[in-house]
């Protein structure tokens, strides 16, 4: 199934949650008809949004319970309205434009993409992974090297300086990283190329070396595409992220916080 396919992106929790939030609003109206009518709803306009605000969440949350939502989702599914709310009598209070809050949704947009489908926001790994990348590469021979889902492109821009005889690239899918990570770039002369894309387009047969920084929910397609297109001989590396389906043969402890290395051969 490709990524973009509706049947996937309906599946995606956030989309999923959305929907039980409008499911709810019916529910909401007749609850809340109920509970006025037997007297039980605060009479004080702002007593009353608020007590709206939370018995829509409270049926936002039982429906993502309901309908198998990872136990998080339920806290969200509880907190958003009430939070929607707020937001929106402390704009008024500061007399914010409605236009902020357009510029700060873009902004989000432009930062997160498709992390309601992908399930992997940005955060980024540190200098001392990047290290540890290095270390791992073989020193005596030219390699391809890509980072699938490269941010700022710290890891592709370290790497590039360390090893001048290798072909650093990043593929972002995300527009303002994969902006900043190409400017970067051009800021500072570097060779790293940044592609604008979804790493699921990418041949990793072209590649030496795979690495990947994303989150649990990709791991197991990941293995999938790692294990059909991968050469003998390349290396796969994943940063904190783990694969069920295979163990890694090395593990190397990276940081403080104990957050791991894996490496697989091919
Ligand atoms: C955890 S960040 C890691 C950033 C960078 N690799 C680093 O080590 O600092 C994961 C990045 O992968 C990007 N991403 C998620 N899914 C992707 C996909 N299918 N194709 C390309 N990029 C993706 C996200 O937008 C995010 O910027």
């Amino acid at each position: 199934m490709s990524p973009t396919s509706p049947r996937r992106i309906w599946r995606a929790p956030a989309v999923r949650a959305l929907l039980l939030q409008i499911l709810a609003f019916p529910l909401t109206l007749g609850a809340v008809w109920l509970l006025a009518r037997a007297g039980l709803f605060p009479s004080s306009a702002m007593q009353s949004w608020l007590g709206v605000a939370l018995v829509q969440g409270a049926w936002a949350a039982l429906l993502a319970w309901r309908a198998g939502l990872a136990s998080w989702w339920r806290a969200i599914q509880f907190l958003f309205p009430p939070i929607l709310l707020l937001a929106r009598q402390g704009a008024d209070a500061l007399a914010l434009p409605p236009a902020a809050f357009l510029a700060v949704f873009l902004f989000l947009l432009l930062v997160y993409w498709s992390t309601f489908r992908t399930q992997v926001p940005y955060y980024p790994s540190g200098r001392r992974v990047w290290e540890a990348v290095a270390r791992q590469l073989p020193p005596d021979r030219p390699l391809r090297i890509v980072d699938i889902g490269s941010g700022l492109g710290g890891l592709v821009l370290d790497l590039a300086r360390r090893r001048p005889d290798c072909e650093l690239s990043g593929i972002e899918l995300a527009p303002l990283p994969w902006l900043a990570s190409s400017l970067r770039a051009r800021a500072t002369g570097s060779r790293a190329r940044f592609l604008r894309g979804d790493y699921e387009s990418l041949n990793f047969g072209n590649y030496d070396v795979v690495f990947a920084y994303l989150s649990p929910a990709a791991m197991g397609g990941l293995w999938r595409k790692a294990e059909a297109e991968m050469r003998p001989g390349s290396v796969l590396v994943s940063y904190e992220f783990d694969i069920v389906e295979r163990e890694p043969d090395r593990r190397i402890v990276t940081t403080d916080s104990r957050k791991i290395l894996h490496i697989w051969h091919f």
